[in-house]
């Protein structure tokens, strides 16, 4: 567990409070292999885990506040659990947010003083306000003494992001950080909150592809996006998208307007792509995972419009490449991150690859890193590793 994060923060939390910190809590942020704009649909979304994470060094408190100093922001918050009642701003928000939603849930609050050091990159698309909010539940769970229950905390953290941040997310991304598993993705059921690990192909990498480009107006963008998928949803006659068939797609189609009916041939359509990832694999068929992917991705930039020029010349970069099965944009989009399904083999020329391709279409340097699948939030008792 020697990471220099690991150390850093610790270190930091010496420098700040002076004296060792009792316990080391992280959570991961996240790539989506496939199943984008479903999750809010009660659909099925296919996430892992990667191995950046939120850190933070702590030591519990007996006055019921938290305080936490953000190396990243180099900036301080105090979170007062008697008193939490008018949002702060900025990411302070999150931190009381999950407090109260957690407060909320039932859960008994301890306070404590902590570091936090992100290395989730911030705004790309990779989750790392899901990772800072299960990071912070992490770091609850540890001081305040109850058990990690991925589901039960994965809500805390939407709530706080939906009712108290104000961002209209659904449940992906903090479940996959509450409960990620080493070398596999997990298949969310998003209506039942349940899940199964799928293991990555064998021989294969996931690399994340950072457009590097900021993501304007994602929030509106994304609350009109679910605001047709409800009027699809009503046009159908059901409760969400989940429930309208392939079959009952194509019967039904006609009667929508243009891009509600796109909007819901994204959806039903990417649904089933999920589940057909999921199986492929099951079946170590990475080159079938690689199609969805790519079909995926055609499905998002033409039906539900949220690629962007950046995203699409970051997958035609990517895919130019033999050793490349699959690529598509992941998360939210208009910007962020694509994600590349890649032979093992490959992997040496791909990266390079795609960097000068992409510099050539866009006239920008993209930020591209292979990601190992990781391990859901976890703490890590610092002090049996103290003495070193
Ligand atoms: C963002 C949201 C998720 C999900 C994706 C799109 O990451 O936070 O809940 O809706 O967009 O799949």
């Amino acid at each position: 567990m020697q990471s220099t994060h690991y150390q850093n923060c610790i270190d930091a939390y010496r420098t700040v409070y002076g004296g060792n910190p009792t316990h080391v809590v992280r959570a991961p942020g996240r790539v989506n292999l496939i199943g984008d704009h479903t999750d809010y649909n009660d659909g099925f979304v296919l996430p892992m885990a990667i191995d950046r994470w939120v850190w933070i060094a702590l030591c519990g408190r007996r006055d019921g506040q938290i305080h936490l100093r953000s190396m990243e922001m180099a900036a301080s918050a105090v979170v007062d659990l008697g008193r939490l009642a008018t949002p702060q701003k900025g990411w302070a928000a999150y931190v009381e947010g999950v407090a109260w939603a957690l407060r909320q849930a039932g859960f008994p609050l301890s306070g404590w003083q902590g570091v936090l050091l992100g290395e989730v990159p911030m705004g790309a698309g990779l989750s790392s306000s899901a990772a800072l909010e299960m990071a912070v539940a992490r770091a609850f769970a540890t001081v305040s003494g109850f058990p990690w229950e991925p589901k039960s905390m994965a809500l805390a953290g939407q709530r706080a992001e939906n009712e108290w941040v104000g961002m209209n997310c659904g449940i992906m991304d903090q479940l996959i950080s509450a409960a990620g598993q080493a070398d596999h993705a997990l298949c969310i059921d998003c209506r039942e909150l349940t899940y199964e690990a799928v293991r990555l192909p064998p021989e294969t990498a996931i690399v994340v592809l950072d457009t590097a480009t900021q993501r304007g107006l994602v929030d509106s963008a994304y609350n009109l996006r679910r605001h047709q998928c409800e009027a699809g949803a009503a046009g159908f006659e059901v409760a969400k998208l989940r429930d309208v068939s392939p079959a009952s797609l194509a019967a039904g189609i006609g009667e929508l307007d243009g891009a509600i009916g796109r909007r819901v041939r994204h959806v039903v359509s990417e649904n089933q792509r999920t589940l057909w990832a999921a199986a492929a694999m099951r079946a170590g068929d990475a080159r079938r995972l690689g199609e969805l992917m790519v079909a995926s991705h055609t499905s998002l930039r033409d039906d539900f419009e949220v690629s962007s020029p950046a995203l699409d010349h970051m997958v035609a970069s990517a895919l130019e490449n033999d050793g490349c099965l699959g690529a598509r944009m992941t998360g939210a989009g208009f910007g962020g991150c694509a994600v590349a399904l890649v032979a093992a083999e490959a992997m040496e020329a791909f990266i390079p690859s795609v960097a000068v391709a992409y510099r050539a279409r866009m006239g920008t340097t993209p930020r591209i890193y292979p990601c190992r699948a990781s391990a859901g939030a976890e703490q890590i008792w610092a002090h049996d590793e103290m003495g070193e």
